[in-house]
């Protein structure tokens, strides 16, 4: 599918729950959110009937985020579905990595291709004040589960206040460099007031190059991150949400006060 401006729409990020298992400063207020209700939430069978009409329209890319994926219950099972899809070339988790040392094996096995972990700091103490009482040593653990697996490339997501010198990133490109894993760098990024940049190693953030449509985990279809356009894909049906989310699709963000990281996914 092409937009109005000449872009391909080939990727597809699906949120499969707004919880999280994590309190990240920048994401989630401490007290947590109001969470979606469970018949809003999209079933297996309609997040893998959407993907196979998005495939049908030349999404080929396609990431399953939060939240946190693996608390969804089942997930292992969606993946599954995901991947018996014909036509997806890409399928990839973005995890926070915490469950990922008891999900990586059967996360393969099911037909995942590979995951991007996010991981701020290195030091114990600064994870358990990011994330407002992680245990590092599960994400660490998560990580070397991962590589065993063969969910490769590894991509380490680190979100950063200013600059790639701040002294947790620098600590993440010394443990990257160790570890042998791709890093990425994301500003962290203000919705309500419209402050993104481009991902540093990545290919979000970058208006003219987006490639993407983004479901959230009841069913809305957004066609830009920085916007508040959204398209029901219960209300509409799935070829109607992917047609108008394309045709609509914002030229470049602007700003978004309906939606959040941990329901829209990043
Ligand atoms: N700015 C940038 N990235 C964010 N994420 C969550 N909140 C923000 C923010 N304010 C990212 C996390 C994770 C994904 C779920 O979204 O780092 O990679
Ligand atoms: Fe959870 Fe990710 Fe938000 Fe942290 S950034 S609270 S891990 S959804």
């Amino acid at each position: 599918m092409f937009d109005r401006f000449d872009r391909s729409i080939d990727y597809l990020r699906i949120s499969v729950t707004d919880r999280c298992n994590l309190r990240c400063r920048y994401c989630m207020p401490e007290e947590g959110i109001r969470l979606l209700r469970h018949e809003d939430i999209l079933s297996f069978d309609e997040i893998t009937g959407f993907t196979r009409a998005s495939v049908k329209h030349g999404i080929n890319k396609v990431r399953i985020t939060g939240g946190e994926p693996l608390v969804r219950k089942g997930i292992v099972t969606l993946v599954k579905m995901l991947a018996d899809i014909k036509g997806i070339n890409d399928l990839s988790m973005t995890t926070n990595g915490i469950l990922l040392k008891d999900f990586a094996g059967d996360l393969k096995n099911a037909g995942l291709h590979r995951v991007n972990i996010s991981l701020d700091t290195t030091d114990p103490e600064r994870f358990a004040y990011i994330t407002r009482g992680g245990n590092i040593n599960d994400v660490l653990e998560g990580i070397i589960a991962a590589k065993k697996a063969g969910l490769v490339p590894v991509k380490i997501n680190c979100v950063i206040e200013k600059s790639r010198d701040e002294e947790d990133a620098r600590l993440i490109a010394d443990f990257c460099l160790r570890n042998d894993l791709d890093i990425r760098y994301i500003h962290q990024m203000d919705l309500v007031n419209g402050h993104f940049s481009a991902v540093d190693g990545g290919t979000g953030g970058n208006c003219p190059l987006c490639n993407r449509l983004r479901l959230t985990a009841n069913g809305k279809l957004r066609p830009c991150l920085f916007n508040d356009l959204v398209f029901d894909i219960r209300e509409l049906g799935y070829e109607e949400a992917i047609m108008k989310a394309v045709e609509l699709k914002p030229e470049c963000g602007s700003n978004n006060v309906t939606g959040k990281f941990y329901n829209i996914g990043g």
